[in-house]
């Protein structure tokens, strides 16, 4: 007999207490804590391991096969690499992502194509079958933009209930199953409602058991609470297999897709989508994408290489001064952090001879990209002293590197990685940091390699000369 009893989780990190309290020991946030039906199967009437039968059975390493060659190569090629190389069969995965970023199209997408090879099962609880038919129309185009017909072997359900999502596996036997979303099923046994903790992590076990036993690959779509946890929260993290996330500013058209977690592959790979009408569409060249729109020679901007994962990615930002009307000057930064534009302007105006105490200061990173690590530092205080001193930066430069409280330039990570690729866009000049060591590393041959010790230096460097 199975009886229930009351517990309360945190919302926000998963912790389990039998009494209510306030705030949190676990994640310290308050009013996190709700209550829970928990079900406790009674214990085996064995009650003892003497007689246990195990199904399992221990093989020799040499004997196993690698889910390695078996991998599912997509078209795709963006999320197949973030993957790591294409879907794994019986693994579980989470895309995380805002409400109405796109996690829903980017799966249908994915089952379009797979379903022209095998049997895909959608199954929505948010969305009618009419609705996401209505959607795949849209999205299942040739490249002249005409009809292409729909393949017979993607099946459409919206249910939420998981023993019917379960009955309707097993008739179908699909080899890619998505579910969207995993807040919204649930498991009829459990008290607790969908969405809740324990619905969401006892519906992901029973997924992953299913993966498991089947060798059928599913994609969760989870949503992300305002904290940017995937509501439901850790304990889903650990059930599943990789887990990606959809991230990108819902005014601007770029997504990128970044894997946070793989068991089959390296984490921190990231893809760059482009959300169009007929779906997103793959960057494959995003340095080229987010510099298409650049404004040569005008003041006020400059061009990063931003590590995106591991990929080095050229970026403009941007920088406006302007004379403040009345009171405390205004500090306005789009795609960086706030404290970061306070460090800088703090510093151009102490050590660069660059006054800002009475200019409003506004930054933007030009594609909607979030830059948080300090490598851009040096690009965002050239494009303000630009804009300042109304004097371009050279065209053909990148400038690289983190500026510390003295006006003293730091190294960056991966130096001849974004280097690479500066030169590959056809930049000319990089302005970096000067190495304390070589450490054997040398510059690419093509790209004239400035190294400045300070803030001072790399503007006398970067800004054209008047
Ligand atoms: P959706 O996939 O429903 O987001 P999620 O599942 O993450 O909540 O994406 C919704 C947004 O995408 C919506 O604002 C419309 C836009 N969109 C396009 O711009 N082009 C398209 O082809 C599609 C299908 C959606
Ligand atoms: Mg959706």
């Amino acid at each position: 007999m199975a009886k229930s009893y009351a517990q309360y989780i945190c919302q926000d990190c998963g912790y389990t207490n039998p009494r209510f309290l306030g705030r949190c020991p676990n994640c310290g946030n308050w009013d996190t804590l709700v209550e829970e039906q928990i079900e406790k199967s009674s214990l085996s009437s064995t009650g003892s391991f003497s007689r246990f039968n195990a199904t399992s059975v221990p093989r020799s390493i040499q004997d196993i096969h690698s889910d390695e060659e078996n991998r599912i190569h997509l078209k795709h090629e963006e999320f197949s690499r973030v993957l790591g190389g294409g879907i794994v069969p019986g693994s579980i995965n989470l895309i995380g992502g805002d409400p109405g970023i796109g996690k829903s199209t980017l799966l249908l997408q994915i089952a379009l194509e797979l379903a022209e090879s095998a049997r895909v099962l959608y199954v929505s609880g948010e969305e009618s079958e009419q609705q996401i038919k209505m959607r795949a129309d849209r999205l299942h185009r040739n490249q002249d933009g005409t009809q292409r017909s729909l393949p017979e072997n993607l099946y459409l359900v919206t249910e939420t209930n998981l023993e019917a999502i379960f009955d309707h596996t097993g008739k179908i036997k699909p080899g890619l199953l998505i579910v969207d979303s995993i807040q919204t099923s649930y498991l009829p046994q459990l008290e607790s409602s969908a969405g809740s903790v324990s619905q969401v992590r006892e519906s992901a076990s029973h997924l992953r058991e299913y993966a498991k036993r089947t060798g059928t690959s599913i994609f969760l779509i989870g949503h992300v609470t305002k904290e940017g946890m995937i509501a439901g929260p850790r304990v889903l993290e650990h059930i599943v297999d990789t887990v990606l996330y959809l991230e990108g500013d819902h005014h601007q058209a770029y997504r990128l897709l970044r894997s946070v977690k793989n068991r089959y592959g390296a984490t921190a790979e990231v893809g760059v989508f482009e959300m169009q009408e007929g779906g997103l569409i793959e960057i494959s060249n995003p340095s080229e994408a987010f510099l298409a729109e650049r404004m040569v020679n005008a003041p006020g901007s400059a061009i990063v290489v931003t590590m995106e994962g591991t990929r080095p990615i050229l970026v403009e930002i941007q920088g406006l001064t302007n004379p403040t009307t009345f009171g405390n000057p205004r500090r306005t930064p789009n795609g960086i952090e706030f404290n970061r534009l306070l460090l800088i302007t703090a510093v151009l105006t102490r050590r660069a001879g660059i006054s800002l105490t009475e200019q409003d200061v506004f930054v933007n990173v030009v594609g909607g990209l979030k830059i948080s690590e300090p490598a851009a530092d040096l690009a965002v205080a050239a494009a303000i002293a630009s804009s300042e001193k109304d004097i371009p930066v050279k065209a053909d430069t990148v400038l690289i590197g983190e500026i510390g409280l003295s006006g003293e330039l730091r190294m960056a990570s991966r130096m001849s990685d974004r280097l690479g690729e500066a030169a590959k866009l056809g930049f000319k000049t990089a302005v970096i940091p000067s190495r304390l060591r070589s450490g054997g590393i040398s510059w690419p041959k093509d790209l004239n390699v400035v190294e400045v010790r300070s803030l001072h230096q790399a503007l006398e460097e970067a800004l054209i000369k008047k």
